[in-house]
């Protein structure tokens, strides 16, 4: 982390989980627990039906709610799609962009590329997600690989508008697994994220513009992965549906700022 030219963000990301009265639940035990220094931002991104839930339980608050998806197209037929315009309608902050699970479904570059425009003609934070496999990290491409989808993903933001987006590097090992990357391998590729981020805009806003991690993050070992000098927060998928767990992670990134 490094507070002083950016921000640390805690984010979580429920994936296919909770229903929206769980929702509501855990926002209810979230509200009460959530600790009163504001050493970072904090968004719970989480499905499309459970926003209005999460929005309303969290008004007034400073956590702010995120989508895991959106298209990239104003409006139109595309049945089963949510707009850019509809989640901020709906009171959301941030979305998650280009996650693994969704490359996976067939999501490209220039998908997420598209996604990230619209995000941020809307005024949302997107929270642009890359990350190799096992057998890209064996074969030694890693760097290469992540500074190909973060070239890709970046494709024609302005400058003016770079400093909105958020980059979450996520090893596909290391999701869902237990298997976490370590925090001198993880901090190893988001030194290398923020050069790429220097080459394609200035220093500057490569040193303003926050890296996150994701991977197995969990409130044992973020303290750790947090206190590298290029991870700037996490994004959480299995600890951030426990308010106790992900309270602690939200606390584990309170720091000593350099
Ligand atoms: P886990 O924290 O469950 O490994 O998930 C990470 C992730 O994919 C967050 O987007």
């Amino acid at each position: 982390m490094n507070r002083k030219y950016r921000k640390t963000i805690i984010a979580g990301n429920w994936k296919m989980n909770k229903t929206p009265t769980e929702t509501k639940e855990f926002m209810t035990a979230l509200k009460g627990m959530m600790p009163r220094g504001r050493w970072c931002d904090v968004a719970l991104c989480v499905p499309a039906v459970c926003i209005p839930a999460a929005v309303r339980a969290m008004r007034e608050t400073r956590v702010g709610i995120g989508a895991e998806n959106c298209n990239a197209n104003p409006s139109g037929a595309y049945t089963g799609e949510i707009a850019t315009n509809m989640l901020v309608d709906a009171g959301c902050k941030y979305v998650i962009i280009g996650h693994s699970e969704r490359r996976a479904m067939g999501e490209t570059d220039a998908d997420v590329n598209a996604k990230v425009i619209a995000a941020l003609d809307a005024g949302l934070i997107p929270i642009m997600c890359c990350g190799e496999t096992l057998e890209q990290r064996e074969t030694g491409i890693t760097s290469e690989w992540i500074a190909m989808q973060i070239k890709a993903g970046l494709q024609n933001v302005p400058e003016e508008k770079i400093r909105k987006v958020v980059i979450a590097y996520e090893p596909i090992w290391a999701i869902g697994t237990g298997r976490t990357a370590t925090p001198e391998q993880a901090q190893e590729v988001c030194e290398s994220i923020r050069t790429v981020v220097r080459k394609l805009y200035s220093s500057k806003v490569a040193r303003a513009v926050s890296i996150l991690y994701g991977g197995s993050m969990n409130e044992k070992n973020a303290y750790e992965l947090l206190a590298q000098p290029d991870i700037d927060g996490g994004l959480i998928g299995g600890a951030s549906l426990v308010p106790e767990k992900f309270v602690k992670i939200i606390e584990s990134a309170n720091q000593p700022a350099e």
